[in-house]
């Protein structure tokens, strides 16, 4: 299927496939939110965190007396001291512990090592500056190949047995197929490219405001958080207080990107001096704080290998990883998977073997690794894939495009079982790539191109096809922590027929109070507008894993679904009895109930919810309200075909984008309009990644990329202009057929962009340039390939 399935609900009820305008919106645009920062509670306090300036030493003491005896402190606390309440370290999502306030030594600049407590956010930050710390400095690692050599200083020498820099080695597919498809190979394609350290920078910092009851013992903590139900047990785990005690709330977060999955440090600091001090306790992060200190992305450094036969048709992978995890392994990956989905990396393309290895090492750098805006490793692995494979058309002179639609696994082959054990669970990616082609005017393109490469002018198109894996769980493969990813919902329809939706997931600006209405609306016919949507909230929403890796609408949104089927079941019973007839003949379309063969003998949704609690039938409990936990089968494969123009200038090295036409097949989309925003953001991101965006660190370990000056957001001035097309392919198992789309173009569009620049110089031999490809390296290239 090609096109988006027919619309079953009328605008004013405003069901899946309608552009329902955000619900959530007028609130949020009228300066109504309610951000974390925006909250006042009565003689709150407030924290800062005085950070390492240094990347690796060790302390040999800390001086606090200056910042104590600054009017308005409170309190200074110490890794002393949170190691007297046995808080100086905490697990990590991954396994690992994590230093909350360093005692012994410092592990990268930007590090927690003490925090002070103030009547004023002011006087607290001035007075972290003159906390004085004692260090021995060490040397700095900056990077993984450094780390793992044989004389890298041990930085995790805290750690019994650790007596290297290695965090793990982990393996997928099969070795010896694949190194049997390489010996008889035609030709072996190789390439070696580095995805750098980069980060989610959501409009919101990370905070908290902490609130503990010092005579009940409640603590209600407001909380950055893309998973508030996870933190609140994970909360509990570690700081020994009982679970229903604590209530975590995640208000209007700013964006979250995954920067908003892991721990941080300042949490538990802040939770553990509400308890002590027993008034509530505010810290947010300044905007440096969070580039320097929390969950960055990616920061791989990738090598791959295609073997290919006479035909052109790829044989086998071999891929080869080194992750730059930094001081502690705090990625929030499925247990299972050390390095994430990495082992997606096979892409779109039908081959016998693949072998991936990764390996995780320690460096003086903050802990990174989160999912961010991507499927745990997936935009890696797609940057590799297809960054390889137009290698490989080049390297054997057949056209990048062609070479894609020769390898593709064909539409008849799904569900497609994959050489690393994903089974993919249905696409077609030749009509996909044909249509984008299409739509660039691909033949014609290729024209120009040459035509102008005759002028001395440097056109070029980048393709890139991606499949991602979103939607996870199903448990029995994924948790994090121990914790299984299975989500959920919980629906109640009150009597006038209006309902209230309460959901495991928690929305960070992608739609879900519209898009999860429309869900309700479309299985039951009440109108969007009617529906009220809560997440976020531990104490009155169903347990649920939060929102990232594209998860929410495979597994939350299955659970409305399931949830709404539950309930229109038993509407159908109420409808039955009040309509005298069979519950069998009664039919359901658009909210109306009607007797199959006389449709004008009907009711509504609003007159059953009515009856739900004013005339039941006999036998049947009072109330229309369930709640649904869905563990999805299996991950959804939503995939997309991206092309790019661009034109280089031979004298600077600046490329302009042209033309970028964007495909993506999410499967059925609920709201159009909110697919098409995902799709624009997660291009622009693309956009800056390829272009404009990395972190880095000097020899001593110095972050640079603390601030927008040096860490830059694209904005409208140079984004591109985004031209969108889709097909619709639906998820066989989901039960509305829907795929997650929120990072896929985020995941697609890197490679699409560094392509197109590569294809600009490919006829000069140059078949890799690094992100981001600044100008300065396009005109190295240019040099050293003249
Ligand atoms: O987990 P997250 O919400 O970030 O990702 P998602 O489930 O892919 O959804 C992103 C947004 O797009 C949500 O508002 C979804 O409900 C919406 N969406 C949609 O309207 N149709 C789809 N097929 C997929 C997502």
């Amino acid at each position: 299927m090609t096109a988006t399935p027919e619309l079953s609900t009328p605008p004013e009820i405003g069901g899946i496939g309608h552009s329902v305008l955000r619900q959530e919106d007028d609130r949020l645009i009228e300066g109504q939110g309610d951000f974390l920062d925006d909250l006042v509670l009565p003689g709150m306090l407030h924290m800062a965190i005085h950070r390492s300036p240094v990347a690796h030493a060790r302390i040999r003491g800390i001086d606090t007396e200056a910042a104590s005896a600054v009017e308005g402190v409170v309190a200074v606390v110490t890794g002393e001291l949170m190691a007297a309440h046995n808080l100086a370290w905490m697990p990590t999502l991954s396994g690992d512990t994590q230093a909350v306030l360093a005692t012994d030594k410092v592990r990268y600049q930007g590090q927690e090592v003490a925090a002070v407590i103030a009547t004023d956010p002011y006087i607290a930050a001035d007075a972290a500056t003159l906390i004085e710390v004692d260090y021995e400095m060490l040397p700095a690692v900056t990077g993984p190949q450094q780390s793992l050599s044989a004389d890298a200083p041990v930085i995790r020498d805290e750690k019994e047995g650790q007596t290297d820099n290695l965090v793990y080695t982990w393996s997928s597919g099969d070795a010896e197929a694949t190194d049997a498809a390489f010996a008889r190979a035609a030709k072996v394609v190789s390439l070696e490219t580095f995805y750098p350290r980069s980060h989610p920078a959501p409009l919101e910092t990370c905070g908290i405001v902490a609130d503990v009851n010092s005579v009940t013992g409640q603590a209600t903590v407001y909380l950055t958080s893309q998973a508030p139900h996870a933190h609140r047990t994970l909360f509990a785990l570690v700081a020994g207080l009982p679970e229903q005690k604590i209530r975590i709330i995640s208000p209007d977060i700013g964006g979250g990107f995954g920067n908003k999955v892991p721990i941080y440090p300042g949490y538990v600091v802040a939770t553990a001096a509400s308890l002590l001090l027993g008034t509530p306790v505010k810290w947010i992060e300044s905007r440096s704080d969070n580039l320097i200190s929390t969950g960055f992305g990616r920061d791989y450094h990738m090598r791959g290998e295609l073997a290919l036969d006479d035909d052109g048709r790829i044989l086998a992978l071999r891929a080869d990883v080194l992750s730059d995890q930094g001081a502690f392994y705090s990625d929030a990956q499925p247990s299972n998977f050390r390095a994430g989905l990495f082992h997606v990396v096979t892409g779109s393309y039908d081959f016998g073997a693949a072998h991936v290895t990764c390996k995780g090492a320690f460096t003086n750098k903050a802990p990174g690794g989160v999912a961010y805006r991507c499927s745990f490793r997936i935009t890696e692995a797609s940057y590799l894939i297809e960054r390889l494979v137009q290698n490989a058309a080049y390297e054997i002179g057949m056209d990048p495009a062609e070479f894609r639609l020769l390898n593709f696994i064909r539409s008849d082959q799904f569900p497609y079982t994959t050489p690393t054990g994903f089974v993919y669970d249905s696409g077609d990616y030749h009509t996909a790539m044909r249509k984008a082609m299409d739509e660039v005017g691909y033949t014609e393109l290729r024209a120009t191109q040459a035509a102008a490469r005759e002028e001395g002018r440097l056109i070029g198109i980048g393709v890139a096809h991606f499949t991602e894996a979103v939607g996870a769980g199903p448990s029995r493969t994924y948790d994090i922590a121990g914790l299984k990813m299975f989500d959920s919902a919980e629906l109640r329809v009150h009597p006038t027929g209006k309902a209230i939706l309460k959901l495991g997931v928690k929305t960070q600006g992608q739609g879900h109070e519209t898009t999860f209405a429309q869900i309700v609306a479309s299985e039951l016919g009440i109108p969007v507008t009617d529906i009220k949507v809560v997440h976020g909230d531990t104490d009155n929403t169903p347990y649920g894993l939060g929102t990232y890796a594209s998860r929410s609408t495979p597994t939350s949104g299955a659970a409305t679904s399931m949830v709404s089927r539950k309930l229109a079941d038993k509407a159908r019973k109420i409808a039955a009895h009040l309509l005298e007839a069979a519950e069998a003949d009664i039919d359901l379309a658009a909210g109306v109930f009607s007797v199959r063969g006389t449709p004008e003998r009907s009711v509504t949704i609003q007159d059953v919810a009515f009856a739900a609690y004013t005339n039941m039938p006999e036998g049947l409990e009072h109330g229309l309200e369930g709640s649904s936990y869905y563990d999805p089968p299996n991950l959804t494969f939503p995939y997309g075909s991206y092309i790019v123009v661009v034109e280089v200038d031979p004298e600077t090295g600046v490329w302009k984008v042209e033309r970028m036409v964007a495909l993506d097949d999410c499967g059925v989309r609920i709201n159009p309009m909110i697919v098409e925003g995902q799709i624009h953001g997660g291009l622009t991101e693309g956009f800056a990644k390829s272009s404009m965006q990395w972190i880095t660190f000097d020899d001593d370990g110095n972050c640079i990329g603390s601030n927008f000056m040096d860490y830059l957001v694209p904005t409208a001035w140079e984004t591109p202009r985004f031209e969108l097309l889709e097909t619709c392919v639906p998820s066989p198992h989901h039960p509305i057929g829907a795929k997650g789309v929120g990072e896929s173009a985020t995941v697609g569009s890197p490679a699409a962009y560094v392509n197109a620049v590569i294809d600009a110089l490919a006829h000069l031999g140059v078949r890799n340039i690094d992100m981001p490809v600044l100008p300065d390296r396009v005109w190295d290239a240019i040099q050293s390939a003249s």
